[in-house]
This record gives structure tokens, sequence and C-alpha cells, in this order.
């Protein structure tokens, strides 16, 4: 079969991204246009501002994308799109963009759920490393800024389907990074910068306690799991986390990440650390670009380790409980993706605990960790082989599920 050139547009969130990806197998272009400095001042994002910019970036970012690929709109075989989980007005931009181009070029559309995009971003990324083989059964836990759920992932004749088998009941993984940042007057996103602070602070000075979630052994009894509907997107304006309606104990390996925010704001509050907060808020926020040795200068060793010890905190259910779904499949490799797999400890820890449990582990490169549009032009290929193609009267789908 001849290669074909797929041209993947992502806009479910803030970032706005395009790239080409060959057969699902070659990176040839990755652009991705972060709107982070915009939403920053907010501390989080702001729906009407991500869509507005989505549609100042989203022509300049896929021309840009065409002409790092040295392709052109007419040689692209495919046009690929998120379709959701997202903000709905930011995913309509990147969708009738889309739909315009397949409309005016003749190109076949197809729609790419979001969380499919991050399962994805790890295959293409071995298939050009030359490891074509993928061992079944597969686990994908996709954990990020809007998400933390864990799907058992299926290929037959190049279709793919997904069963859910585990999701937060409030937070996702991220959100509790950003959010715990933002208690700590660390700005936004939280992930990166808890990440870097991590390692110079005692992992082991607060102990943080993960509820135990009741009726961890128990599976629903749905074949196809009905996920809890997606938060819109990651860190919207003070949108906290609510457990889905009536489906309570009914999953197996469920996550919940709001207990430990409210953790850390109460050891904030015993140990009286508002005032340096506060000041170290205004500190960081004369500056335009904190480097490293700016946040280290605006925090004390107190801060350092209530940081690294919620990271570890984190890291440790992340890794615990998705090994456990892991030995209770019979899991033969294991996919680590989305934003907060960029994370160092969590790698470590997924490494150093995969191998001691057999379980091979693999996760995309950091910059295809985070939202970008070359998941979506990969996890498009399948469906164009199998002409699985989008009519023009698709729409955004802000709570969509992966199934
Ligand atoms: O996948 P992504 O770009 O967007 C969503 O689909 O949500 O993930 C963004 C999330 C944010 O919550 C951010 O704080 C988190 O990923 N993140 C990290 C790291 N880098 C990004 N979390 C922990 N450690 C990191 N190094
Ligand atoms: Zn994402």
């Amino acid at each position: 079969m001849a290669d074909a050139y797929i041209l993947g547009i992502e806009s479910s969130c803030d970032e706005t991204a395009a790239a080409v990806v060959r057969s699902g197998e070659k990176l040839v272009s990755n652009v991705v246009f972060s709107q982070i400095a915009m939403h920053q001042p907010y501390g989080g994002v702001v729906p009407e501002l991500a869509s507005r910019e989505h549609l100042r970036a989203i022509v300049p970012v896929v021309r840009k994308a065409l002409a790092d690929a040295k392709q052109t709109y007419e040689s692209m075989d495919a046009i690929a799109v998120t379709q959701g989980p997202g903000l709905a007005g930011a995913l309509l931009v990147g969708i009738t963009y889309a739909k315009a181009l397949a409309f005016a070029l003749e190109k076949p559309l197809i729609a790419v759920n979001h969380l499919e995009g991050h399962i994805h971003a790890v295959l293409l990324e071995e298939r050009q490393k030359g490891n074509h083989t993928l061992n079944f059964p597969a686990l994908a836990l996709v954990v990020s800024g809007g998400h933390t759920h864990l799907f058992l992932a299926e290929e037959k004749d190049s279709a793919w389907s997904y069963e859910n088998i585990g999701h937060t009941r409030d937070d996702a993984a991220g959100e509790a990074f950003d959010k715990v940042a933002k208690l700590l007057g660390l700005g936004y996103p939280g992930g990166p910068v808890i990440d870097r602070l991590s390692a110079h602070g005692d992992a082991k000075a607060v102990k943080f306690a993960f509820a135990q979630l009741k009726h961890p052994d128990r599976r629903s009894a749905k074949t196809k799991m009905d996920d809890k509907k997606s938060p819109p997107c990651r860190k919207e304006r003070d949108e906290d986390g609510a457990p889905g309606e009536g489906e309570a104990n009914s999953l197996r390996f469920d996550f919940s990440y709001s207990g430990i925010k409210t953790a850390v704001l109460r050891y904030v509050e015993t140990h009286e650390m508002k005032a340096s907060i506060e000041a170290r808020r205004t500190a960081l926020a004369g500056i335009s670009k904190p480097t490293l040795d700016d946040y280290l200068a605006n925090c004390d060793k107190q801060t350092l380790d209530l940081v690294a010890s919620f990271q570890r905190a984190v890291v440790d259910d992340l890794v615990r409980k998705t090994l456990a779904a892991a030995a209770a499949n019979n899991i033969a490799t294991l996919l680590v993706t989305g934003g907060v797999a960029a994370n160092n400890e969590l790698r470590q820890t997924f490494e150093r605990e995969g191998a001691r449990a057999g379980v091979p582990v693999f996760f995309p490169s950091r910059p295809l960790s985070t939202d970008n549009a070359a998941m979506i032009a990969a996890a498009a290929y399948p469906k164009f082989l199998a002409r699985d193609f989008a009519g023009m009267d698709f729409s955004a789908e802000a709570g969509m599920v992966l199934r």
C-alpha cells in the first residue's frame, strides 16, 4: 500500500496544533502553538479566550505544519481532527476548519477521539523506532489535566476498540498538580513546576493517605463501561470535580485526587504558610519567565518538602493502581500517556515497578505526552485504512467517550 499522508488538527483545549504523519508511523512535522501564557493570569483556561486564540492561530499553524513537512494541502490523503472530549467552542474551531479543508480539497475527513490520540502517540513513536509488534492484552493509562483513565485496548483487523476499566471519580491527576501549584503560589500550569521542584524536597516529609475507594474489587456489570463524562478540558477556572451520578462503586480501578488537594490546603492552614505563599505569588508574578532558580529562591524547605511529598503520593497511587489493573488483566504491554506522563518521577517509578512486575511500559517522548496533533493524525491512520470517514454533519462532542 502506498504511503498515506494525514494532516492532523487538534484544538480541544489550549493548544492549537497541526501535524503531518505518514502512514501512522513517521512524524513528518509537528507544530504546537500553546496559549498557556495568555491563560496564565487567570490561573486556568478561559474557554472564550481559548476559542478566540484558536481562531487566530489555526490557519498559520496548519500552514507551518505543511511547510515543515515540505507538503501541500493537495498532497494530503486525509484530514483528521479532534472531535472530543474538550471545550466545545475550542473543538469547533478545529472541526470547522478541517471540514472546510476537506470539502475544498475533496479529501476524506476523519474524526478522532482526543484520548485515543494520546494512546496512539506512544504507538506512533514505537513504530518510528522500528518496533512494530505490540503485544496484547494492552492497557493504557491516559493521565492528563482533564483525564485519568485506564483503557484495555484491542486491535482487530486494524480497527481499535477500548474498554474503560477505571477513571477518576473527581479531579484528574494533572488537575491536582495544577490546583496544588495554584494554592502554593507557584503559578500555572502546575505539573512542570512541581516536577522540577520535587527533586529539591524530601518526599517522605509529609504523609498523605489516599481514601480507600469502596468495593475496589468489583467490576461494572456493563461490558463497555460508560465513562464518567470527562471534564470539558483541563484546568478550567474554578471548576471542581464531582463524582458521576449513579456510578459509585461500579468500577474496578478508580482514582480520586480531590482529597489530596484538600489535604495540602489543610497542611498550609495548620502550618500557617499563607503569608509566605502570597509573598511568593507576588514575587513570581513580577518575573516574566521564572527559571528553576527563581522558583527555588522563593521556596523554603517546608514548601519543597510539601511539593515533593504531594508528587510522590500521586505518583505512587497512579503506579500502584495501574499495575494492579495490569496484573488483574494479565497485561503484556502498558502504555502511559497524556500530559502527566511527562513527569520524571512518574516515568522512573513506572519503569522500576513495571520491570519488577514484568510488564513492559512505554511512554511517548515528552513533546508528544502533552497535547499535539501528531497523535490525532496517527490515530486516524487505522480509520483511513478502514475508510471510516466522517460526514460533513458531525459536531464537537465535549464529553465524548472512548470505546
Ligand atoms: O495532555 P495535556 O497537555 O492536556 C490535557 O489533555 O489535559 O496535559 C496537561 C496537564 C496539565 O495538568 C499539566 O500540569 C500536566 O499535564 N503536566 C504535568 C507535567 N507536564 C504537564 N504534570 C506533571 N508533571 C509534568 N512534568
Ligand atoms: Zn490531552
